[in-house]
């Protein structure tokens, strides 16, 4: 268990995306993997390691071999979770003696485990500088804010199912009368810069939740964001312990905004993959021939966490093809495609778990359910490469706090580790050489 606090840790540190990423890109540095900047030159040495960041809400970085670079491996997961964001006039009054915060929808959560705790705000302003404009990371860190239920005596009928209001239901309470005009100020404040220099926000409501060690022998874990912050981290950890291959690229890429459908110039829908990809390969001076050649030996993990079966709700599961926590890795099948696994990505997968002796399981939906989609197939639209799609097991996914198996990360970061530093290449098509 020895990777669950550290990734636990990483969580409550990482209350958006942004700090999602910079949280990865600290560990990357401290690894001794250089920073780039899409707008600079690259100069790219065999065997060092970079990493580049595109909104800073997207990181992709890579290790380059010491050997002719002949393919990719990639790992993808995503850095954004659902959760409310702060419309642009933040407040709105109430009868004049309340002030509450004007929020709309990020994404697709369920809206009840929001009401009744302790909240906080946290993202990204943009202020003036000498030279223009300059993003800059803040959180509030401080319970601030409460979306207070209705009493049980204004609503009798609340257990029998109730349909939330995103507009009406779901502001939360900023302060009393003297709270008014007072949101820009904290911001300000917090971000160290005067009221007027506050020229931009993108800030996001977060649950004031410590993550816990649960379950009679320690066996679950709860936290804000697993849904994707653990398989995130779980790459990441595999990609900085990874045994190096001598020829392979390996690549971890957190893409932002899979949660709204990954459609941003630095979700897993742009070219942002691509481009670097193709940067990569201009700075080693493959030609054309050889990128095409590497791009077809590549193969891609996209990993986001996937539903065990529910305790109370088991029936909501495929009879055979459900998932429990700690049982493994999870391998997602979709026959349109919604995960990109196929017979031949499986079967190169499962042969390298059973050779690191990390346990899998398979996950279907119930063929009455669509599911949820996740990034390998939008990716794969830019970057047409073999892509498996995998996760671990947790229950409450898009709720305020989830719940995984504490096992799991060791078997997801161990997975990936191998998966790593494999050596793939590309025989007859359907063919996958390893070793
Ligand atoms: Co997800």
């Amino acid at each position: 268990m020895t990777f669950v606090k550290p990734l636990l840790d990483f969580i409550e540190k990482s209350p958006t995306a942004f700090h999602a990423v910079e949280n990865i890109c600290s560990e990357l540095e401290a690894s001794g993997r250089t920073r780039l900047t899409e707008g600079e030159k690259w100069a790219l040495e065999p065997g060092r390691g970079y990493f580049v960041t595109r909104n800073m809400s997207s990181v992709i970085a890579f290790d380059i071999p010491e050997g002719e670079a002949d393919s990719f491996r990639m790992i993808a997961a995503h850095s954004d979770s659902p959760t409310f964001k702060i419309k642009e006039n933040a407040e709105l009054s109430v009868r004049g003696k309340y002030t509450q915060l004007n929020v709309e929808k990020y994404g697709g959560m369920l809206f009840s485990p929001w009401f009744d705790r302790p909240l906080s705000v946290a993202g990204r302003v943009v202020v003036r500088t000498e030279k223009g404009v300059e993003a800059r990371l803040i959180n509030v860190d401080r319970d601030l804010l409460v979306i207070p239920n209705v009493a049980i005596h204004m609503n009798r009928e609340i257990n029998d199912g109730f349909k939330y209001n995103a507009q009406t239901d779901m502001m939360p309470l900023f302060g009393d009368d003297t709270a008014k005009d007072g949101f820009k100020k904290l911001i300000a404040e917090t971000a160290g810069v005067p009221e007027e220099d506050l020229l931009g926000t993108d800030l996001f409501l977060y649950p004031r939740i410590k993550p816990a060690v649960i379950g009679n022998s320690g066996e679950y874990i709860m936290s804000p964001r697993l849904d994707d912050l653990e398989c995130a981290w779980s790459g990441l950890r595999a990609f900085i312990d990874a045994e190096k291959p001598d020829r392979g690229i390996n690549m971890l890429c957190v893409f932002d905004n899979e949660e709204v459908g990954s459609g941003t110039k630095q979700g897993a829908d742009s070219t942002f993959l691509y481009d670097v990809m193709q940067r990569i390969c201009i700075s080693l001076g493959l030609d054309p021939e050889a990128s095409y050649r590497a791009a077809a030996s590549s193969f891609m993990l996209s990993a986001d966490n996937a539903h065990a079966v529910h305790p109370n709700h088991p029936e909501k599961t495929d009879a055979e093809n459900c998932v429990f926590m700690n049982e493994g890795i999870v391998i997602k099948f979709n026959a349109n495609q919604r995960y990109t696994t196929d017979g031949v990505s499986a079967a190169f997968f499962h042969k390298l778990l059973k050779d690191a002796d990390v346990p899998c399981q398979h996950f279907a939906n119930r063929s009455d359910v669509a599911g949820g989609g996740t990034l390998g197939n939008i990716s794969g639209s830019h970057v047409s490469i073999n892509t498996l799609d995998i996760g671990l097991a947790q229950l409450a996914m898009h709720s305020v706090c989830e719940t995984a198996g504490a096992k799991d990360v060791e078997y997801m970061v161990r997975g990936m580790a191998a998966f790593y530093a494999s050596r793939v290449s590309i025989g007859r098509d359907g063919e996958f050489i390893l070793g």
